[in-house]
């Protein structure tokens, strides 16, 4: 008897996708594939297949669902990835297929945190001020162009690939890194380029926290700027309780072909 095998797409592009991908690998009654946007450059190596670029739209990802054959579709993108993520709601509702976010919670203010709340980055290079300040950015090289509208600062740019030059501000030296970072490098870092000002998204998540907690402990303000708003679709907050909701959706699908 051939085991029935529930055929799951996972738009990844975080820590998540990468750890539910490792954990359908090894497990015969699911077939894998991972999306990524193919941003990065040089991404980290998958145990499943990937598949890279953009589908057209939310209707290119309807038919790429319905004529590959999916059971599943898990959307493990970023929580600032939000063109993607309305996509796969509307995606999985024109090709009836079952849906779950995963998403981990937003970080949230702790006794000794400065934080300002801004809606987005517009607003994050706004909170600045007129003053110039030593600040560092950490909001990835895809939103760096609202800074170029405070040029007064002076910025270190930390992202996992070099931005485009022309969406830097006059005064930024770049640093490339990727994370998990920890606590004691962060604030090595930020007392050697003596910052002012930490701007970061609110992206949750264990890999790149560590900075919260430095410039707690060394005073520094915080401009966070919130998550867009998300579709209203089932969701989880990680890679343990996909994998559950898998399982369940698995064992659904051999019930229906069984007929029980
Ligand atoms: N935004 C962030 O801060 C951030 C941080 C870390 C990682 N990422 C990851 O980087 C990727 C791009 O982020 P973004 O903010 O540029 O996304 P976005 O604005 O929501 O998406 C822009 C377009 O890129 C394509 N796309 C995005 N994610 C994809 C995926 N996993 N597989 C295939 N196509 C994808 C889609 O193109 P079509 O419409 O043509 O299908 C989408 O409309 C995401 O996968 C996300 O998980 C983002």
């Amino acid at each position: 008897m051939t085991m029935h095998r529930l055929k799951v797409l996972i738009l990844g592009g975080t820590s998540e996708a990468s750890a539910l991908a490792r954990r359908l690998a090894g497990d015969v009654r699911f077939e894998t594939v991972l999306s990524l946007a193919g941003v990065t450059k040089a991404p980290a190596a998958q145990p499943v297949p990937v598949r890279r670029g953009g589908f057209g739209g939310a209707g290119g990802l309807a038919d790429h669902l319905r004529q590959a054959g999916f059971g599943a579709l898990v959307d493990a993108t970023h929580p600032f990835a939000d063109r993607i993520s309305a996509n796969a709601a509307e995606a999985a509702r024109i090709a009836g297929v079952p849906l779950l976010a995963v998403r981990r919670p937003a970080w949230q203010p702790q006794a000794g945190d400065r934080w300002c709340e801004v809606a987005d980055m517009t607003a994050a290079a706004a909170a600045l001020g007129i003053a110039p300040k030593r600040v560092l950015l950490t909001v990835g090289r895809q939103d760096l162009a609202a800074f170029l509208t405070a040029p007064q600062h002076r910025y270190v740019v930390r992202s996992v690939d070099p931005p485009a030059a022309e969406l830097l501000p006059p005064d930024a030296e770049v640093i490339t890194a990727r994370g998990p970072f920890d606590e004691a490098g962060e604030r090595a870092l930020m007392t050697a380029h003596g910052i002012e000002v930490l701007v970061t998204k609110n992206s949750g998540g264990a890999a790149t926290r560590a900075k919260l907690g430095a410039a707690r402990a060394l005073g520094i303000p915080v401009v966070i700027v919130a998550r867009p708003p998300e579709p209203p679709v089932e969701t989880v907050i990680g890679a343990d309780e996909a994998y559950a909701w898998l399982e369940r959706r698995h064992g659904e699908s051999c019930g229906a072909l069984r007929g029980v």
